[in-house]
């Protein structure tokens, strides 16, 4: 592999003086040559630096990596999680009716059916107010408690879907601290409230805590009733039966679904809730187009191998250590958080599958806001600033609201203003022209050159589709994860497990007696004068 990593990298050090927009004065047709399209989402990278060399080295990268090879063993469900000793199989949940998918030699795909028919079952008596309150009320409000991937797939889709709303009210609350929950049940009245407790796990320390809280806001108007308020969806259906939840109202899902990857399944409840089952099987069916697409389609138009080879281009070979997520779509709003654990949870790893020190840095650090928000907050250090930031935009051509249309034109033409800004920028020769136009002159001509400088060159691509409807949100979201999994492939790392995520848990627990009034000399000076200083006077409670 040493061997393609390098020809990558004395290519892009013979090259990386040609600036992109060089690229499209040789190349006129550099669009039609850098950019690929599958069931109607169009992704543009022909602004960045990538020539064909540096395409065909990296497709040979992924090549030699074994990527074809590593996708088919994931759609197998072959135990490619090797830490935990499962597949990840989250594709099987969207999957379509005639599929056959086997573990360990069972076809798991009449269970995953079964499941979603229930939940369609189960949504659809509450949405039709069927399914009626421990009061016979129609449940108005749907409260989902869970965090990480049991809350950022839904919140992002609930959100991004919000034109397909025709259910009850779906509000989301994760953190442990008590203002989350407090705000969300200030407004609802527990008479129409259900909740869903939603962990994989059922042990998470946070989303057990909001429950115990909700369950008892619950108690105060209807005592006993309270558990008929209550769905679990879980993959440990033995805690959930401890917890009294009857069995009709818990969804479970296997656990070679990773949390992050969860929300096709019972983690999905409150969207399909929110939007019914029609459009909820549609975002299934755009997640299972791009699944049929990325095993399918030649590497050199395969979507989410040629965002991971760009990633890879990015971050290893440019060495450009962040990725901007610039949805140019509000309802997109919360994308960059779940791309956040998508990406950073599933590949910001130090060793190999085999346990050895990586050579190389893996996930890149991945943040973002929607534009044209983004713009008047932090794009100056895009623009100007000494990082240089790998962007991805996001932009419908169609909005869900015909009578605004001349809102999303200017939507449309800051989206386009941004990445073309970027990679331009403006010359010193512009810069001066400008300052002069403006009345600068001598030294102060030369101080406002500089300053209205842009260097340009920057690196960005657009994912382009009509509208984000909900087979759209799915091919988004499959596209990443899949984009995901090149990185991962490529980098010989387990894209599936997150034990990063432990030493916090277990400090976290240990120091909560501390914080309670315990004393314990033995840890460090910096955590006892915090525990001090945070320390509550018992009048004070
Ligand atoms: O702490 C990280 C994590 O384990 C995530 O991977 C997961 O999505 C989240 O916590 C919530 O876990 P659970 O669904 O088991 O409550």
């Amino acid at each position: 592999m040493d061997k393609y990593w390098a020809g990558l990298t004395d290519h892009r050090r013979r090259t990386s003086e040609i600036a992109i927009s060089k690229l499209f004065q040789d190349d006129p047709q550099r669009f039609q040559a850098f950019s690929a399209e599958a069931d109607g989402m169009l992704l543009d990278y022909s602004k960045t630096a990538l020539d064909e060399t540096a395409l065909a080295g990296l497709i040979e990268l992924a090549e030699q990596a074994g990527l074809a090879d590593r996708i088919a063993e994931m759609f197998r469900g072959d135990a490619i999680n090797v830490t935990e000793k499962r597949p990840a199989l989250h594709t099987a949940l969207r999957a379509s009716a005639d599929a056959v998918v086997e573990v360990d030699g069972e076809d798991v795909m009449p269970g995953i059916r079964h499941t979603l028919e229930r939940m369609e079952g189960f949504a659809g008596a509450v949405r039709s107010g069927a399914h009626k309150s421990a009061t016979g009320a129609r449940f108005t409000d749907v409260v989902n408690i869970g965090i990480g991937g049991s809350d950022l797939g839904p919140v992002m889709a609930t959100l991004a879907l919000a034109p397909y709303h025709d259910g009850p009210r779906c509000h989301y609350v994760s953190n442990v601290d008590g203002a989350d929950i407090t705000d969300c049940l200030k407004g609802l009245d527990p008479q129409t409230t259900l909740i869903i407790i939603a962990s994989k796990s059922f042990g998470t320390i946070e989303t057990m805590t909001n429950a115990a809280t909700a369950i008892a806001w619950l108690r105060g108007p209807l005592g006993e009733q309270a558990s008929q308020h209550l769905v679990a969806v879980s993959s440990a259906q033995d805690k959930t039966a401890a917890f009294g939840i009857p069995p009709e109202r818990v969804f479970g899902f296997a656990d070679w679904v990773g949390g992050r990857y969860s929300l096709w399944g019972p983690v999905g409840l409150p969207v399909l809730m929110a939007i019914g089952r029609d459009n909820f099987r549609a975002m299934l069916s755009g997640a299972a187009a791009m699944d049929h697409h990325f095993q399918t389609a030649d590497l050199r138009q395969n979507l989410p191998v040629l965002l991971g080879l760009i990633g890879i281009w990015h971050s290893n070979i440019c060495g450009y250590a962040t990725r901007a997520i610039l949805p140019y779509d509000q309802r997109l709003a919360r994308l960059p958080a779940y791309l956040q654990q998508l990406d950073m949870e599933s590949n910001g790893k130090g060793v190999t599958l085999e346990g050895a020190k990586v050579s190389r840095t893996t996930g890149p650090i991945v943040w973002g806001e929607p534009g044209t928000n983004g713009q008047h907050a932090f794009y100056q250090l895009l623009h100007q600033g000494t990082h240089v930031v790998p962007t991805e935009f996001l932009i419908a051509a169609t909005g869900h609201e015909p009578e605004l249309a001349h809102q999303h034109d200017l939507l449309k033409a800051n989206c386009l203003a941004q990445s073309k800004a970027l990679m331009a920028g403006r010359s010193p020769e512009q810069a001066r022209a400008l300052a002069a136009s403006r009345g600068h002159t001598d030294s102060d001509l030369e101080r406002m050159t500089a300053h209205l400088t842009f260097p340009g060159n920057r690196p960005s691509v657009t994912l382009a589709y009509p509208r984000l409807t909900p087979f759209v949100l799915g091919q988004i979201i499959a596209l990443y994860e899949h984009r995901v999994f090149t990185e991962g492939a490529i980098w010989g790392i387990n894209s599936f497990d997150q034990w990063g995520v432990e030493l916090g848990k277990e400090l976290a627990e240990s120091l909560l007696p501390l914080v309670q009034g315990g004393k314990d000399p033995s840890k460090d000076s910096s955590t006892l004068g915090l525990v001090a200083k945070l320390s509550v006077p018992k009048s004070a409670t």
